[in-house]
């Protein structure tokens, strides 16, 4: 099935009781059991809808097999927790999503799990790897740079080294970036963005080959955080990244046009540093993109000035929206490690939907104008 075909086709139950074309919503939590058949349960992560967005979404992502979960951080932090233990070491990508940047400088040196964060670079990466290293994670595009990483260069030396790639996929989603097809060995998404994108559920998913989801699994067993019937439901809706892809594109070069912009981060943008990889790598450069006004003083007056677009948090919806990562997601990293990675306070990163990009570019430069005289 060609990706069109397996977003609609690929997972979805159909029903013999009605002959209704869509998966019905399963609510139950209590299965009868005397015939001894193994039954669902919701956080055994075997229930009717939770196997329809995994057939969909493993179809999508070219896995054996999948979980989902009930957020990103869900899926994150139990892939992080199954994978490694006390005694172990993991080189950690340093731009990366604030929670996970948060969960891994928090928690990993109190369970014994020793770590290095390392620039989003293959050679840095394998620098930092030692004799105990087991895990690989990375991100790319990265929250809210957009940095890219070439994924090929880290999984070939990773895999000569026995050593699991994750990559969270967030940001490119399955319909622009198949990182198993380059070699990773764990996609882990935030299904609450592009998974979703209706910005009305939280949700959050594991897809990878059939030994290492039953670890994973085992883990969230006991972790629990299945995600219910009703979000598994929504999970399984729409196609609408490409559109958001083109409208990020369109609006990423008339900001690299304007005077009011100083920067902008986007790796369609051949002016980018990883766009030949992008290029190379990735079907499509995404809906995400961030940039800086170039008098960092008007950034707030600008957010208030935007008609159309709204300031908001989370990602991946059909209606564009924008935040300042400094203070949203990456408010749990310190100022002193933003500034290091190149977070400025006054950077602006935006969430391109499916509106007429026409309608948002005008947004954008009658904010800007709005901005500068107010
Ligand atoms: C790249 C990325 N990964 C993971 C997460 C965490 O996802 P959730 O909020 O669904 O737990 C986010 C949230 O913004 C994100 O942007």
């Amino acid at each position: 099935m060609r990706t069109e075909t397996a977003c609609i086709h690929a997972g979805g139950r159909f029903d013999p009781a009605t002959r209704g074309i869509n998966t019905p919503i399963y609510t139950s939590s209590a299965y009868e059991y005397l015939d001894g058949e193994a039954r669902p349960y919701p956080r055994y992560f075997n229930t009717p809808n939770q196997a329809a967005v995994v057939g969909k979404l493993c179809a999508l992502e070219s896995a054996e097999d999948g979980l989902v979960l009930s957020s990103g951080m869900a899926a994150i932090s139990s892939v992080l927790l199954a994978l490694l233990g006390s005694g172990d070491h993991a080189v950690i990508q340093d731009e990366i999503y604030g929670g996970t940047h948060a969960m891994v400088s928090q928690h990993f040196e109190r369970l014994g799990i020793a770590y290095t964060l390392a620039p989003a670079e293959p050679g840095k990466l394998v620098q930092a790897v030692t004799g105990k290293t087991r895990l690989i994670y990375i991100e790319t595009p990265t929250n809210p740079l957009l940095t890219i990483l070439d994924i090929r260069a880290v999984t070939r030396m990773a895999r000569e080294r026995g050593i699991v790639t994750v990559i969270d996929n967030t940001f490119a989603s399955p319909i622009n970036q198949r990182p198993i097809e380059l070699g990773v060995d764990v996609v882990v998404h935030s299904g609450t963005k592009y998974l979703g994108g209706h910005s009305d559920l939280c949700a959050g998913a594991v897809l990878s080959n059939r030994s290492i989801i039953e670890r994973v699994r085992h883990m969230c067993l006991s972790l629990g955080g299945s995600l219910d019937a009703q979000s598994c439901y929504l999970l399984e809706r729409s196609l609408r990244v490409e559109r958001q892809s083109a409208n990020a594109l369109a609006i990423a070069r008339s900001l690299a046009a304007s005077r009011f912009v100083s920067r902008v981060n986007y790796p369609g943008l051949p002016s980018h540093l990883g766009h030949e990889t992008a290029k190379a790598q990735m079907s499509g450069f995404g809906a995400m993109l961030s940039f800086e006004l170039a008098d960092p003083v008007a950034t707030d007056r600008f957010l208030h000035a935007l008609k159309l677009i709204r300031p908001a948090l989370s990602l991946g919806g059909v209606e564009s929206t924008i935040c300042a990562p400094a203070t949203t997601s990456h408010a749990k990293v310190s100022a002193e490690v933003r500034k290091r990675l190149g977070i400025s306070d006054g950077l602006l990163r935006l969430s391109v939907g499916i509106e007429h990009a026409d309608d948002l570019v005008a947004d954008l430069e009658q904010a800007m104008e709005g901005g500068r005289k107010g």
